[in-house]
């Protein structure tokens, strides 16, 4: 007992590393990244674009091919150089983490090491959406393992931020999940649709509308699982106050995820705005709902909490 409450203290003294800053800041710059090679990826599927460049890795043989260069080759090249900066950016956290692996928590090189091999798996999707024409399962894995990196790298941010001695609310958690794992169920049904051309072929002819009224329906769980979550943080009033912002952020990505959705669908497809909107909304509804699975529910209130109890334990 004694002794876990000195690996609790010895922990809380690395969580005042002078490296963290650091990590922090690196990783906020991470979350930016990987949601514009989100939306950058979405707006290359929507101008048809994935495959201006015919080879891979380089664009027309060359790093900058300015020959080339119109908006759909510049999309699809600048999808490129964004996902390289992003491998860089892990590369260069993953090196540091083991440069300075003795003054930080040792869960974190082991987490960017996670993150590295996320980021090597996406590299070789995306050479495999080049190499396998846009194949539809190719083209939904690539997005899906994106949504797993900002997971990811989200959830490394949060756990930075908080302080190893708190007790993490495990229900709440759990609660926050489903919504999550059913998001992502939702995105997977959401890319097949677009890569397989089904909500095309369904509003034209009125065929292959299975996945487009799957991908409808399927907005009433994820709903219902939102609306569980506000009711449980107004009746333990505490979650309310303290993740409030959060709350509402949730609520209005929710709708206006379906509003995308309608818009999109009202306008035939033809409206590339609405339909990467609906891609980077997905993208913030997913970061939203991470954030908060990860952070403190308690912020300040839980930490003294924590702190007084260590204390008590280390004085008696
Ligand atoms: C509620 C949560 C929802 C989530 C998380 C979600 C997520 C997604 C994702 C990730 C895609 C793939 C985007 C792409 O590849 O460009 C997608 C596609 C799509 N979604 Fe949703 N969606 C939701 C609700 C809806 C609703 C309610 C509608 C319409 C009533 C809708 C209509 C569409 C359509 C039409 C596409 C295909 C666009 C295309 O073919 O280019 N979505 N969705």
């Amino acid at each position: 007992m004694q002794n876990n409450r000195f690996i609790h203290l010895i922990n809380n003294q690395l969580y005042k590393s002078k490296y963290l800053p650091i990590f922090k800041r690196l990783g906020s710059h991470s979350v930016f990244a990987l949601i514009a090679l989100i939306v950058i990826g979405g707006a290359t599927r929507v101008m048809d674009a994935g495959l201006a460049c015919p080879d891979w890795p380089l664009c027309y043989g060359s790093f900058l091919p300015l020959n080339h260069m119109n908006l759909r080759v510049f999309l699809e090249w600048f999808h490129r150089l964004d996902a390289f900066l992003v491998g860089v950016l892990i590369l260069f956290k993953f090196a540091l983490s083991i440069i300075w692996k003795k003054e930080i928590p040792n869960w974190l090189p082991k987490t960017y090491s996670l993150l590295l091999f996320l980021v090597i798996v996406q590299g070789s999707f995306g050479a495999l959406t080049v190499i396998n024409l846009l194949d539809s399962y190719t083209v939904t894995g690539h997005l899906l393992i994106a949504f797993l990196l900002l997971i990811t790298t989200i959830s490394i941010n949060q756990n930075l931020e908080n302080n190893e001695i708190e007790e993490p609310l495990i229900w709440w958690r759990l609660l926050l999940f489903v919504p999550l794992l059913l998001t992502l169920i939702q995105s997977f049904i959401g890319v097949r649709l677009s890569s397989t051309w089904s909500a095309h072929i369904c509003l034209s002819f009125n065929k292959q509308c299975l996945i487009l009224n799957t991908h409808k329906l399927f907005a009433f769980p994820i709903t219902f699982s939102i609306l569980l979550i506000i009711a449980t943080a107004i009746y333990k009033r505490s979650l309310l106050t303290e993740n409030w912002k959060y709350l509402l952020a949730l609520i209005f990505l929710l709708f206006s995820q379906i509003v995308l959705g309608v818009l999109s669908l009202k306008t035939n497809l033809n409206e590339p705005i609405f339909i990467i909107g609906h891609q980077l909304n997905a993208s913030l509804f997913i970061a939203i709902l991470t954030t908060l699975i990860f952070r403190n529910p308690f912020t300040k209130k839980g930490l003294n909490h924590s702190l007084n109890s260590q204390m008590v334990g280390v004085n008696s």
